[in-house]
Parts: C-alpha cells; sequence; structure tokens
C-alpha cells in the first residue's frame, strides 16, 4: 500500500506516442485504475508502493496530481483575467494542504527505501572489504539529491489545523513553474502566469515562495484543453537509467520495444546493430533467465556496451560480438526475437546505404528467427515506408489463411510471397516471404520520429523445404 494506505492520484509525463505504452505498463506492473491520458501526460491511480512507480520504464518524470480541472475561460477584461487564474488555479485550499500532506508522507517512504539500498550497498562493499568510505558519500548523495530542508519532509505533523481534515503541517518554502498553450499564452507568459498564481498561493495558503531552494516545484499546465497541477515526487526523470553509463537510444522507447516482444524464458534475443547495448539492457531487465546476444560493426560502441553491461551487472547473459548484421555468424532458426534500432544517419554513421542494404539486412535477420519468433524493428520515416512496400504482400495475412495455402500441392504463390517451383525468387522477396507484420508504432525520438515495426516469422513453403533440406543434410553427413 502508499504511505497512508491510500490510493495515490499521480501523473507521469511521456514521449510522443508513449502513452500507449505506458497505459499498458501502469495496468500490468501496478494495476493502476483511472488511466487516462492527454498529449504529454499519463494519469493513474494506485496503491501500488512508490518504489513499484518508480520503476516505471516508459514514463519520463512522475508527479503527484493535485489537481486536474477543465481549462480556464479567461474573462475579456485582463484586470478580471488574473483573479480567474487565481480562483481556478488555487481553487480549495485543502487540496494543496492535503497534496502536502501525501507528498511528505511520499518523501518519506523514498527516505526510508533509500536507506535500505545504502545499507545493502554497504553490505555488499564491506562483505567486499572496501565498506565505509563509499558508503558515507553515498549517504551524502540521497541526501543532497532529494534536496529538503530539515524537518519538512520527513516529519509531518500530525495535530489539525482548522480547514477540515487536513493535518497541520509546516509551512514549505514553494515554487511555481508554469506552463502554458492556447488563448491563456496569447495572454500571459509563463513567467507572468506563475508570479500571478505564486502570489495566490502564499496569500491563500500561508507557503513562503522560495525561487532557488524551494521544497517544493509546483508544476501548472495551462492549456486550451486542460488545466494541471503536480509535484514532482523524485527530481530526476524515470526514463534517465543508472545502469546506463553511455546513452543512446531513448531507453523509454528500448523499452517499448522490448516490451512488443513475448519474451519466454531461455528465449535467444539478438541485437544485430547493439551500438551501446540499451535495447540489450532494457530486455534483460524484463527477462531473468533469457539469453542476449548484441552485435556491431563499431569497435567504440561494442567498447561502451561492454561497460554498460557490466556497469548494469548483466556481464554474464549479454554476450558482444563484433560483427556485420550484414553476415550474421549465427544459425539458420536459432534467435527467438530480434530487436533492432536501424542507424538513420543522423546520429549514428552508417556503414553502408541503408536503404539500399534494407532487404539483405531483413534477410539475415528473417534467415535466423525461427518459426514463431519475433522482429522488432525501429526504422525511419522514409525506411518504414520501404518496408511496408517490401512487406505489402504479406502484412495483413493472417496466419490460418498462410498455414491453408502452405499446403497447396502446387506451392503456387498467389500473392503470398511464397516461393514457387517455376518462379525465381530475388533476394529481397526471399527475405520477406515469412516476416508477418503484426503492428507499427510511431515515437517520438526528441528531434525526429521513429517507426517500430513487429513481426512474427510465419511458416512458409520456402522454410518447409529448408528444413526439409537441412534434415536430409544431418542425415547424410551422420
Ligand atoms: C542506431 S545505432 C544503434 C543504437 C543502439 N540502439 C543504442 O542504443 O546504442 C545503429 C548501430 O548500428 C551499427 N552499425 C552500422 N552498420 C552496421 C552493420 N553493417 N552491422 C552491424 N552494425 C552496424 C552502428 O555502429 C550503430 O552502433
Amino acid at each position: 500500500m502508499s504511505a497512508d494506505g491510500r490510493c495515490v492520484r499521480y501523473y507521469c509525463t511521456a514521449g510522443g506516442g508513449m502513452h500507449t505504452f505506458l497505459a499498458h505498463e501502469l495496468k500490468r506492473k501496478l494495476r493502476a485504475t483511472e488511466v487516462e491520458h492527454i498529449p504529454g501526460r499519463v494519469f493513474f491511480r494506485c496503491s501500488s508502493d512508490l518504489q513499484e512507480v518508480m520503476q516505471l520504464k516508459s514514463a519520463e518524470r512522475l508527479f503527484l496530481l493535485l489537481s486536474r480541472a477543465p481549462p480556464i475561460s479567461l474573462p475579456k477584461n485582463p484586470a478580471k483575467a488574473s483573479h480567474v487564474i487565481q480562483q481556478s488555479i488555487v481553487g480549495d485550499p485543502d487540496n494543496w494542504r492535503h497534496a502536502l500532506f501525501t507528498w511528505n508522507l511520499l518523501q518519506v517512504e523514498i527516505r526510508h527505501a533509500q536507506a535500505r539500498s545504502l545499507k545493502r550497498k554497504r553490505d555488499v562493499e564491506e562483505d567486499k572489504g572496501e565498506g565505509g568510505v563509499s558508503c558515507a558519500a553515498g549517504s551524502e548523495r540521497a541526501h543532497t539529491h532529494l534536496g529538503t530542508p530539515e524537518g519538512t519532509h520527513d516529519a509531518p505533523a500530525h495535530r489539525h489545523q482548522g480547514g477540515g481534515n487536513v493535518p497541520a503541517q509546516a509551512a514549505p518554502t514553494f515554487r511555481i513553474s508554469c506552463r502554458c498553450s492556447g488563448a491563456v499564452a496569447r495572454h500571459y507568459s509563463s513567467q507572468n502566469l506563475s508570479r500571478i498564481i505564486g502570489v495566490a498561493v502564499a496569500r491563500e495558503l500561508g507557503w513562503k515562495p522560495d525561487l532557488r531552494e524551494p521544497t517544493l516545484e509546483v508544476h501548472v499546465y495551462l492549456s486550451d484543453d486542460h488545466s494541471v497541477i503536480g509535484i514532482p515526487l523524485i527530481r530526476h526523470p524515470l526514463a534517465s537509467r543508472r545502469y546506463m553509463k553511455h546513452t543512446g537510444l531513448r531507453s523509454t522507447v528500448a523499452w517499448a520495444m522490448t516490451s512488443l516482444c513475448p519474451m519466454k524464458e531461455a528465449s535467444v534475443i539478438l541485437d544485430p546493430m547493439c551500438g551501446v547495448g540499451t535495447i540489450l539492457l532494457e530486455a534483460a531487465q524484463e527477462c531473468a533467465h533469457a539469453v542476449f546476444i548484441g552485435m556491431d560493426t563499431e569497435e567504440g560502441q561494442l567498447q561502451k556496451a561492454v561497460e554498460n553491461v557490466d556497469t548494469a551487472g548483466q556481464k554474464s547473459r549479454i554476450l558482444l560480438v563484433q560483427s556485420s548484421c550484414m553476415a550474421i555468424p549465427l544459425p539458420t532458426a536459432s534467435v527467438d526475437v530480434v530487436l533492432c534500432d536501424v542507424p538513420f544517419g543522423r546520429k549514428f554513421s552508417c556503414s553502408v546505404d541503408m536503404p539500399a542494404a534494407l532487404p539483405r539486412i531483413l534477410a539475415e535477420m528473417e534467415r535466423v528467427l525461427c518459426e514463431g519468433g519475433c522482429l522488432i524493428i525501429l526504422l525511419s520515416l522514409q525506411l518504414s515506408a520501404q518496408m511496408k512496400k517490401l512487406v505489402n504482400s504479406n502484412a495483413l495475412t493472417p496466419q490460418s489463411q498462410m498455414t491453408e495455402l502452405d499446403k497447396d500441392p502446387q506451392g503456387k504463390s498467389r500473392g503470398l510471397g511464397m516461393q514457387g517451383p517455376e518462379h525465381s525468387w530475388g533476394t529481397d522477396e526471399l527475405a520477406l516471404s515469412s516476416l508477418q507484420l503484426q503492428n507499427i508504432h510511431r515515437v517520438s525520438l526528441g528531434s525526429s520520429d521513429g517507426i517500430i515495426h513487429t513481426y512474427t516469422k510465419i511458416q512458409t513453403l520456402k522454410h518447409t523445404h529448408a528444413n526439409t533440406h537441412t534434415h536430409d543434410e544431418t542425415m547424410s553427413t551422420s
């Protein structure tokens, strides 16, 4: 249960296209209720321990929700407008006091969890014979990280003061950070709005403004459609992974890719263009017993991947190999899941002309995947369009239908890209004949968008022949 034994209302910020992943994660991991989203924010209610909430992988930042209301309708008279803004944002001061009380309790939870984690670290270090010093440093870090003035977070008072059932608390120092868009933004700058709201909060609640080192940073978001007020629960973004020494692909997007594949125990998971290993590390956190292989042509990238894997304590589970994705050194049908972030040429240089190489790369991925295996690939908009054309004939073919057609004794293609006896197939077609599109997601990568395609490798006539052939060969050599 949460610190005060009740369900807490939170919201998380989420990158473009990530809200569906976050909503799914919230329901699956936290059994969250009232999961709703507006652009860039996902609201939810849950009674999970805060430590579990802080483990969310597809969210950017975590907030305690103070209020969520319809948009403010501003009067034409600017003199009245600031009164309206103050009335609608501050509203009932008890809501703010309740939020402060819950926030204080959650801070205590965070402190206790940090103390437990530091103790565990100290025990490990003492076991290694290098105790005291680093632990003392760690303890200092934890304290300054929260940056909370003495007594404010750890000890919410339990006596009552006027104003309903809200326990009395020391007045915190605070700062308002306002972001606005639409009509409000046309009349007021964010700074002006922050000041107007700050004045009202100080007057109505007796809280002390402090723009430099406030105890509470209250975030206010105003648009034509929404008014949202929240208080960040932790300063660092959930999206910044402590186990990543070198960053690559956005961790939330890497996690989203791994969430699309059915990872089973003992699965073999390959990233043939692994870079610094972000996707593999996100996958490794989710599946305790799978085996992971990362490949890259760049020695520098692989070196960073080695350091990341080491920092994350995943050395025994992730094998890194210098190799090209154009000739993957693995046997046919030996991999359960291929996860891949294809270079777009913006951040990473490509050793090849990617549009020209895509069919060949896919052919290799398709070859190493076992039947029923899964390919999850992140592409630029341009490569996504190319890929859609390449797999078009298979894209919407239900697997049941494909199985029926596979039984066709003639083995004619019937537009499914299967190999017929009289047909001479190009590499492109061979590559894609068994990849069946499952879904497509568009996600923001910051300066550009990426498209995640998910495919399942289905059985085709070609593979039935290939398997038979392999079997015969095995028989004849044994
Ligand atoms: C978009 S980056 C992958 C980033 C990775 N997901 C991460 O988070 O670090 C693409 C990677 O593909 C690698 N690469 C380029 N050409 C390659 C090839 N032919 N075979 C294997 N890797 C290649 C690059 O060195 C780069 O590290």
